[in-house]
């Protein structure tokens, strides 16, 4: 069992817990991700580590109640566990990957929306660590929705923007990146964590500049195993799984449209059957939960 050893409502309907797990706090790295279980009935929830503390043994999440798993988790208290806790998962972020000396050359911009700014935090904290400045964009509906600020301004220079002007600076993270700009900022790398669309209008503007940015595709992972074929994506002309060929990737290759229209299909059974009779053998894992394979 993990033991849950705080949890608290970081804002609006966004929670965070910090968790008892010291075989995955050992091995993590900033871009990995943990799947929970909370008994033997639940569905499996893939989560990006947000934070994570070696010598306490502990992981941080954050999350945002969506389906029956998630609103449980909301009435858990101190003291209350996990059944699983499996990790670490997925490929670690480049840039925690990369000699240093490579790392240290790049002007890096996150661009952090909304729960999002979850997943960027570690990569900001360990770059901080390893004496690599960044420049952070944090974007929220409103100052309601502004997380983990105090956090970031620690690690990073941080530039807050909301979308209706209610704190910080005024319009979407995509507004944000041209303004400063247009202040003189210069980057070469940008890494943006965030709803789908906010991620593919960040690479549009990114584009623009000649910015390389990568993006986590978190949002389309269902059981973060390979097998479900939940997260399949285009990247460039190549298929490829969230959970196991990411979930960082290059956001200029990556087909947000088809990976939108895809997760919406998938949800239901007949969408599910469509897209294996579309996808044929590159389909999914083999989970045999598709219609398509009855
Ligand atoms: P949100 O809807 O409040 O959006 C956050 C910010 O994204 C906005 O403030 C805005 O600045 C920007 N944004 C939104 N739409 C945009 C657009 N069309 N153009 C430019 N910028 C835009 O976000 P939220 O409600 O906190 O996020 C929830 C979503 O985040 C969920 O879908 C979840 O799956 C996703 N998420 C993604 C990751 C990841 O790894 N990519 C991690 C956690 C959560
Ligand atoms: Fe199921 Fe990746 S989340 S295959």
């Amino acid at each position: 069992m993990y033991r849950i050893l705080e949890a608290r409502n970081l804002a609006g309907n966004i929670y965070e817990m910090v968790v008892e797990a010291p075989f995955v706090s050992r091995r993590c790295l900033p871009g990995q991700f943990i799947i929970a279980k909370l008994d033997e009935e639940a569905e499996r929830i893939p989560l990006t580590i947000c934070d994570y503390d070696r010598e306490k043994g502990t992981i941080t999440i954050v999350f945002q109640p969506v389906g029956v798993s998630t609103h449980k988790y909301v009435s858990l208290h101190e003291g209350d566990s996990f059944e699983d806790f499996v990790g670490p998962l997925g490929v670690p972020s480049d840039l925690c990957t990369e000699p240093l000396e490579e790392v240290k050359k790049k002007k890096i911009l996150f661009v952090a929306g909304g729960v999002g700014t979850a997943p960027v935090y570690p990569q900001a904290k360990w770059l901080h660590e390893h004496g690599i400045e960044c420049d952070v964009i944090i974007g929220a509906k409103s100052k309601d929705f502004v997380i983990l600020e105090d956090e970031m301004s620690k690690v990073a220079n941080v530039f807050v923007t909301t979308d209706d002007g209610s704190y910080g600076r005024s319009g979407m993270v995509t507004k944000c990146i041209e303004d400063l700009i247009a202040e003189g900022h210069e980057y070469d790398h940008c890494v943006a964590i965030g709803p789908m669309i906010m991620m593919k209008f960040c690479c549009l503007t990114t584009k623009k500049y000649g910015i390389p940015t990568i993006v986590s595709m978190n949002p389309i992972m269902v059981d973060g195993t390979g097998m479900c074929g939940a997260c399949r994506l285009i990247v460039g002309d190549e298929i490829k799984f969230a959970c196991v060929d990411g979930p960082e990737f290059d956001g200029h290759k990556v087909d947000f449209d088809a990976a939108m229209k895809r997760a919406t299909l998938y949800k239901t059974d007949e969408g599910r059957a469509m897209l294996k009779y579309q996808e044929g053998e590159t389909h999914h894992g083999g989970c045999g939960q598709c219609g398509g394979d009855k």
